[in-house]
């Protein structure tokens, strides 16, 4: 029997409704829940992510952002039947992080990552699973949520490196809290509104930036987390630092010249990490290199993330989930065959949803 599949042929991309086999193996078998689609998805399928590559044969089966129930955990211990679970994307290769569990650290290259590089992901009706690369949910209520796990796993790889960075010197507040600090988010899209909720979480002041205005849902969500909103295609962005100092900025968008706007307008001390990826660096790598060195500015990268970052992850939904309003960032919900939406955006699309049962 065939089973529903999303596919694309990388690296020059399309997307397919499919029907495949089913996976067979000592695993666990998880009956997939939802799956969310992100940036990295409708790169594969416009055929601009080059590394992307299929698992054996010509077709790659998408899907990295999962929840899943377990349908049948064939003897392997510490699962039951019902039980729900987010897989993990990025798969170890041999290198000493890989081995240590952080392959979000590796060091030469030779991992996997489901839906996107070398592994088969998770846009199909079922798939069998290694349990050391599930994550237990134990709260049903969060269900409809937990597919935001993957997005948010990168948010606290994020949170953990600026927790190190900012230990640099004694840069909390008089009253050792981090309230008198300001945090700016770059980028509205999914990971940069879950970064920002993140932030919160830790007391700091968020503005969150972009460069056009938004629509109702999001300025809601912003209300209800007392995130400051800046359109710099209204206002600029050296007015408002003025006002309330850049002390820290992470980007989530990779485009252009956010880096450059960072620099340019960060305080001294201040701490950066880039988490977006679609973009080139500002020609005038001179200019921002020398802002960083007479500043003490730390950049930081910060890609993927680790087993224990999926389930802080999952705790922070479980805890935060409903008086940060997360479910508004989901803004629809679509069967396997509804195609288009990897190629057409909504108006004021966040996250959009595959739900698979
Ligand atoms: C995923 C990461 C992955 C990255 C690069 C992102 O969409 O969230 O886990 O490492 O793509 O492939
Ligand atoms: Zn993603
Ligand atoms: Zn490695």
């Amino acid at each position: 029997m065939k089973m529903r599949a999303i596919t694309t042929i990388p690296p020059n991309g399309g997307v397919k409704f499919s029907q495949v086999s089913p996976e067979d193996g000592d695993g666990i078998k998880i009956r997939t829940y939802q799956t969310g689609i992100c940036g990295t998805d409708k790169e594969i399928v416009l055929g601009n992510l080059k590394f992307a590559r299929p698992e054996k044969g010509p077709s790659l089966i998408l899907g990295h952002e999962a929840v899943g129930i377990v349908e049948d955990p064939k003897g392997n211990s510490g699962f039951k039947e019902g039980d729900i679970v987010v897989p993990m994307v990025r798969r170890p290769g041999k290198c000493r992080m890989c081995r240590l569990g952080r392959q979000d650290y590796c060091e030469d290259g030779d991992f996997v990552e489901a839906g996107i590089r070398g592994k088969n992901g998770f846009m199909r009706d079922e798939f069998i699973d290694d349990p050391r690369f599930l994550n237990k949910v134990n709260d049903p209520s969060i269900l409809g949520l937990a597919v935001l796990t993957e997005p948010l796993k990168n948010v606290m790889k994020i949170k953990e490196t600026f927790q190190f960075l900012r230990l640099r010197q004694p840069w909390y507040c008089d009253d050792s809290t981090l309230a008198c600090k300001n945090m700016y988010v770059f980028g509205t899209g999914t990971e940069g509104l879950l970064i920002s909720i993140v932030f919160r979480s830790l007391g700091m002041n968020v503005v969150q930036v972009n460069r056009h205005p938004l629509g109702e849902t999001i300025m809601d969500f912003f209300d209800l987390n007392k995130i400051e909103y800046l359109d710099t295609s209204s206002e600029n962005l050296d007015k408002k630092v003025k006002d309330a100092p850049m002390d820290a900025a992470i980007d989530a968008v990779g485009a252009m010249d956010v880096l450059k706007e960072i620099t340019d307008n960060i305080a001294n001390n201040g701490i950066a990490i880039m988490f977006g990826t679609s973009g080139q660096l500002p020609s005038s790598n001179y200019d921002v290199l020398e802002k960083l060195v007479d500043r003490n500015i730390v950049v930081a990268g910060s890609v993927d993330g680790a087993k224990s970052h999926y389930a802080e992850a999952i705790r922070f939904i479980e805890t935060n989930g409903k008086t940060t309003g997360m479910s508004r960032l989901i803004t629809g919900r679509y069967g396997p065959e509804d195609l288009k939406i990897f190629t057409e955006k909504e108006n004021q699309e966040i996250k959009k949803v595959i739900a698979w049962s």
